[in-house]
């Protein structure tokens, strides 16, 4: 090799212990960026060492160039290396700086730390779910989730809506770009569970739903349901309705009266309306009711058979009942709340009233 060629070489090396050393002691991540440029630069001291090779022969060239490639890729990973421990080192230090126990009462926050220093309650809405949950675990019911922002063939396809559905208009909602909607109902959790699940089965699916609707007393665009579905080889209306009234019973530790007429939803076949005795005015008719003394807060039927054959099931061989509870409506007879826009609010009296 040329003396000009080892030269070079050395070149290079020194560069590369240089850089070395450089990104060792860097304090930040902001400098690395000026490593990278002063020595792979256009301007850098790579490019002018490079300025060399004009003088050599093929087979040297070809053997710097080689020494050269191997130096950048060598300081790009080091570079990204480093740039990784700086993070790791940023979320180190906000953990152990911004760390505080939510456990604890009265809290202890950090200094500088914005917060009430009043304890945390839960939602009325959550206490009754809460409840509910309890109840329908303890009768062998599984509890199931499912996303909010929903795929028109869950909200709607798998549960007999067809395209053109007049029924569609009902449950009005948000949409999306990519075609996906906020779900109208937790039944958009039917089609999902009974894919998943294994027949005989109980489930409920709590959660949050939305329609496009004209905000009043008794109307929200956000809201919660519970949903409730069985399937097993024999389902009737009778067991709908013993399910309705267990629920019923022990959510208001009373006789409350009810009473069910016809009610249409695709997706069930008969459906019903469970009205309940409005529990806000005692019947005599208020804006919760709309002046008719009942509150409607179970609907509910027997599972098409079309819902069950779309979740893959033999009609012929299973039966289903579901109901959609209303959680809000529900939480407003308990406790006699006039307005549903109360849930939504971040008033702190009406918050605070619930435990
Ligand atoms: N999903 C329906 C609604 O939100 C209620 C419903 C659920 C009706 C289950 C029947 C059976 O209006």
């Amino acid at each position: 090799m040329s003396s000009n060629a080892g030269k070079l070489l050395d070149d290079i090396n020194n560069l590369k212990a240089e850089i070395e050393t450089n990104i060792k002691t860097a304090k930040e991540e902001s400098s690395l960026e000026e490593i990278r440029l002063s020595a792979l630069g256009k301007k850098g001291k790579l490019t002018s060492i490079l300025k060399g090779l004009a003088s050599l022969s093929p087979e040297e060239k070809s053997e710097i160039g080689k020494a050269a490639n191997e130096l950048k890729s060598y300081v790009e990973n080091e570079l990204s290396a480093k740039k990784e421990s700086f993070e790791e080192l940023y979320y180190e230090k906000l953990a152990k700086d911004e760390w505080y126990d939510v456990t604890v009462f009265p809290p202890r926050f950090p200094e500088g730390f914005l917060c009430s220093k009043e304890r945390g309650r839960i939602h009325p809405i959550s206490i009754t779910q809460n409840r509910l949950e309890e109840i329908f675990t303890s009768m062998g019911f599984s509890i199931l989730d499912g996303p909010q922002v929903e795929t028109d063939f869950h909200n709607f396809g798998a549960l007999n809506f067809t395209d053109d559905h007049p029924a569609r208009e009902m449950q009005d909602t948000f949409y999306t770009e990519q075609n996906h909607l906020l779900r109208t109902h937790t039944s958009a959790v039917q089609a999902r569970g009974l894919k998943s699940l294994k027949p005989p089965m109980r489930i409920i699916v709590p959660g949050r739903v939305f329609r496009y609707e004209e905000v009043d007393a008794s109307h929200e665009h956000t809201f919660y349901q519970m949903e409730g579905m069985i399937i097993d080889k024999e389902v009737s209306v009778s067991h709908l309705l013993f399910l309705m009234h267990t629920l019923l019973d022990e959510i208001f530790k009373r006789k409350v009266e009810i009473r069910l007429r016809p009610g249409y939803f695709p997706f069930v076949e008969p459906g019903f309306e469970l009205d309940m005795r409005c529990l806000v005015c005692g019947g005599d008719g208020c804006p919760v009711c709309k002046k008719t003394g009942w509150v409607e807060v179970l609907p509910c039927g027997l599972v098409h058979p079309n819902v069950i054959k779309t979740g893959g099931l033999d009609p012929e061989k299973w039966q289903g009942a579901a109901f959609g509870l209303g959680l809000n409506r529900l939480v407003m007879m308990e406790h006699g709340i006039e307005d549903i826009r109360y849930f939504q609010n971040t008033n702190m009296s009406f918050l605070t009233q619930f435990n």
